[in-house]
Order: structure tokens, then C-alpha cells, then sequence
């Protein structure tokens, strides 16, 4: 209701809203919009109230609040249940809580900070307070658990889609999962899974876009490998459009796999891998080689032509070499 209440204002550019037109419209009563209005002003928002004119939205915080996020999206199911944080240790510890209680598909959990964002292979994640989006996602997905790999192929396809379409911002995909901007990480995805020998439980998958930061305010050991939209972009973007565009995108990957399998999501993975065609260096878990990256396989698994074949990766970490350069 809250959200309604704040898009009804949103349309309004500038302008009054009557309490009137609100209740009747909404369905409720004066009294309920005017708390609505005191909740949305405890929250940052700046709205005026004329006794004749009615509400007038003045400005708002730069916030991932649900009432925000709700005004935003045109998802169907992803999205449309949302746990929010101003600091929680890492949205995906809260996800998988709310997941194993049994919460719906498409559960949101977001924060504004992280102060234990956690990454692939034990790594941290650097999660500044409303610099960045910072969420996870639970999916119950009905493939089997060898095919869960998948689905951070489908969520790296759908975050590449969306900061393109709302950002302009010419991002690809490094196997698996990581986007990158010049060589650089914008985006990170985690995924866990929890399963049964035959069947998934459930997904949850861990999403970090590295938004408003500067290159300073990154600690000194990321400098050199993490980069943020604003500072690929050349200006401050707007995190709640970045959302709402990726949730979107998440739910037309996951629907087009749902519907036809993931050969259309993997034929998007292989467009937008900046992986693929490169000499690249692999590492883990207990091996190292070097060679150059051909494909991915159905599995979504990396292969890899060396001097003694063809290797397929299933999990590790995957380096491009940068070309050396010509003097
Ligand atoms: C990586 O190492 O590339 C994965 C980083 C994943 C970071 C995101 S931020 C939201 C979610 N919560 C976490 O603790 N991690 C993921």
C-alpha cells in the first residue's frame, strides 16, 4: 500500500495529489494515508501537505526502500516479496533463512550495506552503505542439482542485459559469472544451493553491482581489479532503476529456461562472454593450466583447448591474460 501510495505521488511530478483522490483511488481511508505519509517521512521522504492542495513530493532518499522498489517493478513473481536492510552481515545468509522457512519464489532480500558481504571461493565483498545493489534472490528452480551451475549462467546473462539496457554501459560476462567493464569486476554473483539427491530445494543467488564508487573509495587491493558503473558511465546512476531492470531481466531468463531449457540462455551467455576466444589461465580446484577458451559446454562448463587437449572446467577461477604490447 505504502508503494502505491508513493507512485501515486511519483506520477505527480511537482504536483499536489489530493488525500481525497488518494483514499478513493486506494480504497482507504484518510486517516491511513495520512500514516502512510508520516511513515514515508520517518523514511527520508520530503512531502509537503496543503490543507487544500493536498500531498506534494518534494524529494526522496536514495534508498532501496520496498515501498520504492514495489513502484518500480513490473516483475509478475520475482521481486514482489522484499526483506530490507540498512546493514545485515550478507544477504545471502539472510536468504538462505528465509528460504529454508519456506518463503515464496522470487524473494528479495536487499541492503544498503553489507558488513560480511561475502564472494566466491571464501573471498569477501566490498558492500559501502547505498553505493552499490546489494541483494539476493531465492529460486526454486525444477532441474536437477547438477543443472544449478546453470543458474548463474542465467543470472549473469540477465545482469549483463540489464546494465546495458538501463545503463548503456558496454559490461560482458567473464566465465562464470563475473561482468566486467574493461577488465575490471562491476558485478559478482554467489550462488548456494541447498538439495536433495534428485531435486533442488532451493537457490539463492547472491547479486553485487558495484554502482556509485569511486575509484578512491575502493580498499587499495581491489583497485586494480574492481571498477563501478558511475565510474564506467562517466556519472551518478540512478541503483533503484538498475534493480528494478535486473529483477526484470532475471524473470525473462528464468522463464525463457523454465519454458525452452537453457540452450536460448546459454546461446545469450556465449553473445555477451567477453571469455570466450581468450587466452586464459586456470587455476583450482587442484590443477593449473593455461590455454585458450573455445565454448561452453551444455553443462555450462568452460572448455579449455591446451597443448594436451581439450579441458573442461566445472569450477575454479578463470584469468584472461591481457595482450602484451607491442613496443
Ligand atoms: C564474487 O566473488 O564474485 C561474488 C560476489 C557476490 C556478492 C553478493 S552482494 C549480495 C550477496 N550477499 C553476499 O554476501 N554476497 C552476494
Amino acid at each position: 500500500m505504502r508503494g502505491e501510495v508513493l507512485l501515486m505521488l511519483r506520477r505527480q511530478p511537482g504536483g499536489y495529489v489530493s488525500g481525497e483522490e488518494i483514499s478513493r483511488r486506494l480504497d482507504v481511508t484518510r486517516t491511513a494515508i495520512w500514516k502512510h505519509m508520516q511513515a514515508l517521512k520517518q523514511d527520508g521522504y520530503d512531502i509537503e501537505a496543503h490543507p487544500r492542495l493536498g500531498y506534494r513530493l518534494r524529494g526522496g532518499p536514495d534508498l532501496l526502500l520496498p515501498a520504492e522498489i514495489e513502484a518500480a517493478l513490473t516483475t509478475r513473481r520475482l521481486g514482489r516479496s522484499v526483506a530490507y536492510f540498512r546493514c545485515v552481515e550478507s544477504t545471502n545468509n539472510e536468504a538462505k533463512q528465509l528460504a529454508a522457512a519456506g518463503c515464496p519464489e522470487g524473494q528479495v532480500v536487499v541492503a544498503e550495506e553489507q558488513s560480511v558481504g561475502r564472494g566466491r571461493l571464501a573471498r569477501g565483498w566490498f558492500s559501502p552503505f547505498a553505493r552499490g545493489v546489494w541483494f539476493t534472490i531465492v529460486l526454486r528452480p525444477p532441474f536437477s542439482p547438477q543443472e544449478a551451475p546453470k543458474c548463474t549462467l542465467l543470472a549473469a546473462v540477465a545482469v549483463c542485459g540489464a546494465i546495458r539496457r538501463a545503463t548503456g554501459v558496454a559490461c560482458g560476462i567473464k566465465w562464470p559469472n563475473d561482468i566486467l567493464y574493461e577488465g575490471k569486476k562491476l558485478v559478482g554473483i554467489l550462488t548456494e544451493m541447498s538439495a536433495e539427491m534428485d531435486a533442488i530445494n532451493h537457490v539463492v543467488i547472491g547479486i553485487g553491482i558495484n554502482v556509485n564508487i569511486a575509484a578512491d573509495d575502493f580498499p587499495p587491493e581491489l583497485r586494480s581489479l574492481a571498477t563501478s558503473l558511475s565510474l564506467a558511465a562517466g556519472r551518478p546512476l540512478p541503483r533503484l532503476a538498475i534493480f528494478a531492470a535486473v529483477l526484470e531481466e532475471l524473470e525473462r531468463v528464468y522463464d525463457l529456461a523454465l519454458a525452452e531449457g537453457f540452450g536460448p540462455v546459454l546461446a545469450e551467455w556465449r553473445a555477451a562472454s567477453v571469455t570466450l576466444g581468450r587466452a586464459v589461465d586456470v587455476s583450482g580446484p587442484g590443477r593449473r593450466f593455461s590455454g585458450t577458451a573455445l565454448d561452453i559446454d551444455d553443462d555450462g562448463a568452460l572448455l579449455v583447448a591446451t597443448a594436451a587437449g581439450v579441458e573442461r572446467v566445472l569450477a575454479g577461477d578463470v584469468s584472461i591474460r591481457t595482450p602484451e604490447r607491442k613496443e
